[in-house]
């Protein structure tokens, strides 16, 4: 046979048994079989140069850097979502669309935390994915998108096909990666859909591939333009052209229908192998969607139900002050860590004083905790009935851990104060403060190389920072300095 035409033809199978395996979760060749083709592949692309695709099985994890992410105006714009949070809200959105299409029936599917993502494919060959960005222009990220494996690079379609879904991060990979991370001595990564994100605009490609990322498509961006009129069957064809789709969405008519969907998946929430924050409402005919159009920046067709803030329990293992650059002297909270809304959670700030005692917080107690999407997260109670005689109250501090001065509180005031104005995390709040964006905004200059500055005591004072060219030798000698960064920042 032709060596071009068996290499178009390995690179199809490999993708069919890639897509069985990683997709449908039933391979049907052996490892062994997967592997010796290919080696077949390999061999024949290595004397065919000129056939080279970026899209070949062979090429999909290789790393490789980019010199960085080329910009991309998206077709139709990249939208986000309107939001509620109650039923009331999900019967107006459904009587608002009913007012113009009284027949009007809709689609509910799971709510993705993740990124949004635009894949093109022309003439059935994966070409570009295109993050949301601003929602008119976006990054270019094919290359990394190519290390997800559930990602087709051949479909069979013809002409252009644009379909948009969610780049997520499994909760397992997710768990695994920040295993890794503490092992390293990294910063561990807040939740998976950071996690996500960071993996995509890393311009070392070989990091996206060690991730372990998916995707599910819940958008046929020109359906329409393939004869596909509702979006239950815009689902159906992108699962049939061998894309993830979760097909575990409903159609409705009616809001009790809706409802049942989401009491549903919020039952099934904590058991899925991958976060999702609540659940989108589409109107199910893609012409009535066009028809229905926008508010002033988000569709009148679709709308996300969002999942009330999540609570757990934990337990509160001691409780620590810090001190800010006016000298507050701020309780906080050192928790068991503990998986909340999708982040792991070890720590919280507990304000003051008469929080802990309204709250009867004791070291030692179960308490709960609250946290909603992005939200810092809150410890609301304790569990009392959960005492076992250990738990110990707090009795807040009369003097500052750091400097050991006296801490005071004032009548009428909620906050403790360190009453040293040299004290040492005062100096140092302030160092930081004074050089960051809402004060003198000093470029090359952030918190970590101030801390770093002030540690080496190269900077105690503010002043210090206009003399810091007399101590050229002492910082280019620091970690993480150049000639170059250091000019920059004099200048
Ligand atoms: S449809 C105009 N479906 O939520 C409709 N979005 O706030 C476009 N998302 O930017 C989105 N799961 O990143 C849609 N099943 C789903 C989704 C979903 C997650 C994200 C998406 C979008 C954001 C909207």
């Amino acid at each position: 046979m032709d060596e071009a035409l068996r290499i178009q033809q390995l690179r199809k199978q490999l993708e069919t048994y890639a897509r069985e395996y990683y997709i449908q979760d039933a391979p049907t060749v052996t490892d062994q079989e997967y592997d010796r083709l290919m080696h077949e592949l390999e061999d024949l692309e290595a004397g065919h140069p000129e056939l080279a695709d970026p899209n070949s099985p062979t090429q999909r994890v290789i790393g490789a850097i980019l010199p960085g992410f080329e910009k991309y105006t998206h077709a139709r714009r990249m939208l986000s979502l309107g939001d509620i949070f109650s039923r009331e809200e999900l019967e107006e959105f459904v009587a608002r669309v009913r007012k113009e299409f009284p027949g009007a029936s809709f689609v509910a599917e799971c709510k993705y935390d993740g990124l949004a993502m635009a894949l093109h494919y022309e003439d059935g060959r994966f070409v570009r994915a295109v993050t949301r960005g601003d929602g008119l222009t976006g990054e270019v990220v094919t290359a990394n998108v190519r290390t997800i494996r559930s990602v087709p690079m051949y479909i069979d379609a013809p002409g252009h096909v644009e379909v948009r879904g969610e780049v997520y991060m499994p909760k397992v990979s997710f768990e695994r990666l920040n295993e890794v991370q503490t092992t390293l001595h990294l910063p561990l990564f807040a939740n998976p859909r950071n996690a996500a994100a960071g993996s995509i605009r890393n311009l070392d490609t070989s990091v996206a591939a060690s991730r372990n990322l998916e995707i599910f498509l819940y958008w046929y961006q020109n359906a329409l333009e393939h004869g596909i009129n509702t979006q239950a069957r815009a689902l159906e064809a992108m699962h049939a052209m061998g894309f993830p789709v979760n097909m575990d969405f409903a159609v409705c008519d009616t809001v009790d229908e809706l409802w049942a969907f989401i009491e549903k998946t919020r039952e099934k929430r904590s058991s899925l192998p991958y976060e999702i924050d609540g659940v989108v409402i589409k109107v199910n005919s893609l012409e009535q969607e066009e028809a229905l159009g926008l508010n002033a920046k988000t569709p009148r067709y679709a709308i996300a139900y969002k999942y009330p803030a999540q609570e757990v329990q934990t337990r509160l293992d001691d409780i620590f002050l810090t001190i800010g650059r006016t000298g507050v002297a701020t309780p906080n909270a050192v928790l068991t860590p503990v998986r909340v809304a999708g982040t792991l959670v070890s720590a919280a700030s507990l304000h003051n004083e008469d929080l802990i005692r309204d709250r009867d917080l004791r070291i030692g107690d179960t308490v709960i905790i609250r946290k909603a999407g992005d939200i810092i997260p809150e410890v609301i109670a304790s569990v009392k009935e959960q005492r076992d005689g250990t738990q110990v109250p707090y009795v807040f501090p009369d003097t500052c851990p750091v400097c050991g001065s006296e801490l005071i509180r004032l009548p009428e005031e909620a906050d403790h104060f360190c009453t040293n104005p040299d004290c040492p995390a005062q100096v140092l709040g302030s160092l930081i403060h004074f050089v960051s964006r809402e004060a003198m905004n000093i470029d090359g200059l952030g918190e970590k190389k101030v801390c770093q500055l002030h540690e080496a005591h190269l900077l105690d004072t503010i002043q210090d920072i206009y003399h810091l060219a007399e101590k050229r030798e002492e910082i280019l000698a620091l970690h993480g300095w150049s000639d170059k960064g250091f000019d920059k920042l004099l200048a």
